[in-house]
């Protein structure tokens, strides 16, 4: 099958969550089933054109206003399979793309002309293929930024090489819609009847991905849990309605992990690799992991995790996270409120975090640091130390308010992390609550998104790591042994696909 993925993310290219690492490894996964698939991004300022191979001739996308005109690169994933590789294209525009930022800058979070740079993306999808004269069975679109691609498909694309393309579109997260002024619909060039009819229209404002949303032929969202939140009005976003009323063509299928990129075993940014039959690269992880974020070191005996005969080593929690909302950072940072000052102040803990976004939060966060001896905190990105925080640290805290899917906890599964999480979306999905009776589960789940509540929860996997070890230790190996592979997911993603090329 001829599958296009249009996206505003893909790694190693360009990422600022999770949703980059779900395109690209869902391409190859798709790719390793021996289907043909291709991703089309925009080429940011940080892809290195040099890398790339320039495509002979420019592009023209009529839009709204006129043609604009683009170049167009190409190269192969890396990691592909010799085969089917997965080719990925670059729409190269100066004036929308050649800048700092994919969708802003700390000074300017949301390019004001975002609707218009997106819009134009999504016209050079159908654009490209013509270019090259390839048309997909598949156009599946990931997000608001892709979501004028379905609609396009609907309503006014699907013809000549498209009349038997289906459009799948995939909510990576709710709580971002693409909402703008209606002023910006001229730019898609589309009518003003389909302002209506593909339910652009929204308390007068024009949002993308709820146009996408009625448009596409199959909708889903990267976990079965949060398929079924979103179409309440509690996790709806205001969309919970359109939802319910695509209900018959929406599902939920859990993201996997990359297992070449995240596994112990094979890790290159760890000091030592590691698998459940021999954990002790995990204590060395912890090591550096301190040493790396200046903590006291352990006793020196702790020969490996676990080890009872040494004294109890401090239980290390780790954050990697976008400071935002969405991820509980005003339930544990928030001044005067949260929790982590004396979760801190009252256990013997370390907590260490990696994480960038909202300034009153990366402030914060720099501030408790500075007050407390026992948390530490990096504000940027680091693939490297994010590595290392999975594999260093005891447990992996995630209080998300919301989570799609959710890849740490995932991650700190495979690296025998126990997860600290919200019983929310992906995270109810991944992680089983221990059940100190029968020592069953893979890590600590609590349901009020309230500071106490972390404040108890975290408390708890504190006690349960000083007072039940061994329940500790086979909780880890628990975690270790599940499988998110992410042929489990493509193989779902295929049955959608099929079912929509048989009609
Ligand atoms: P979301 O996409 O909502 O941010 P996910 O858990 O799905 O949440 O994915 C987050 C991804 O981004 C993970 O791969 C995580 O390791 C990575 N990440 C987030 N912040 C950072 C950071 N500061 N440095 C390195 N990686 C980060
Ligand atoms: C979004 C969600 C996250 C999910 C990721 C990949 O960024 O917030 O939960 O794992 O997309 O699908």
């Amino acid at each position: 099958m001829k599958i296009l993925m249009a996206s505003s993310e893909a790694v190693p290219y360009a990422k600022t969550g999770g949703l980059a690492d779900a395109v690209s490894a869902l391409s190859l996964a798709l790719a390793k089933l021996g289907h043909e698939v291709r991703i089309v991004i925009p080429r940011y300022y940080s892809v290195d054109r040099s890398k790339l191979r320039q495509l002979e001739g420019a592009m023209g996308v009529p839009m709204g206003g006129g043609e604009e005109w683009s170049a167009v690169y190409t190269t192969s994933l890396p990691g592909s399979p010799k085969k089917t590789p997965v080719q990925v294209y670059f729409i190269d525009h100066e004036n929308f793309f050649g800048r700092d930022g994919i969708y802003g800058t700390p000074s300017e979070p949301d390019f004001l002309d975002n609707p218009r740079r997106f819009a134009f993306f999504s016209k050079a999808v159908f654009q490209l293929c013509r270019k090259i004269g390839w048309y997909p069975d598949i156009l599946h679109a990931h997000d608001w930024p892709a979501a004028l691609v379905p609609v396009y498909l609907k309503f006014g694309e699907r013809r000549e090489g498209f009349s038997q393309t289906a459009s799948v579109l995939t909510v990576h997260n709710l709580g971002y819609q693409g909402i703008y002024s209606r002023d910006n619909y001229y730019f898609t060039g589309l009518g003003w009847n389909t302002f209506y009819n593909a339910g652009f229209e929204d308390w007068n404002m024009m949002n993308l991905l709820k146009a996408g949303l009625y448009s596409a032929d199959k909708l889903n969202t990267v976990s079965p849990n949060y398929a079924e939140e979103t179409k309440i009005q509690a996790h709806g976003f205001r969309l919970d309605g359109v939802l319910r009323y695509r209900s018959a063509d929406y599902s939920g299928i859990l993201n996997g992990i990359d297992s070449g990129i995240w596994n112990p075993a094979k890790d290159p940014h760890i000091p030592a690799p590691y698998s459940a039959k021999d954990l002790s690269g995990k204590a060395k992880a912890k090591e550096a992991l301190r040493k790396e974020f200046g903590l006291p070191p352990g006793p020196e005996s702790s020969a490996g995790a676990g080890s009872r005969a040494s004294p109890p080593e401090v239980p290390v929690i780790g954050m990697v996270t976008r400071l935002v909302g969405q991820k509980g950072v005003g339930e544990l940072f928030g001044p005067g409120y949260g929790s982590a000052f004396s979760i801190c102040r009252d256990m013997n803990v370390q907590l260490v975090l990696l994480g960038s976004g909202e300034g009153w939060c990366e402030h914060e966060v720099m501030n408790l640091s500075s007050r407390l001896s026992n948390f530490k905190a990096r504000i940027g990105y680091s693939e490297k130390l994010s590595h290392l925080i999975e594999a260093g640290s005891d447990f992996f805290l995630m209080p998300s308010q919301y989570e799609p899917c959710g890849l740490n906890q995932m991650y700190s599964l495979a690296y025998g992390t126990l997860p600290i999480v919200r019983n929310t979306g992906g995270l109810a999905d991944t992680v089983e609550k221990f059940n100190q009776e029968t020592g069953t589960g893979t890590g600590f789940v609590f349901d009020d998104l309230t500071p106490s509540a972390i404040y108890n929860t975290v408390g708890w996997a504190v006690w349960a790591y000083y007072n039940r070890r061994p329940q500790i230790e086979a909780m880890r190996l628990a975690g270790m042994k599940q499988n998110f592979s992410w042929e489990n997911s493509a193989k779902k993603y295929m049955e959608i696909y099929e079912g929509l090329v048989k009609n």
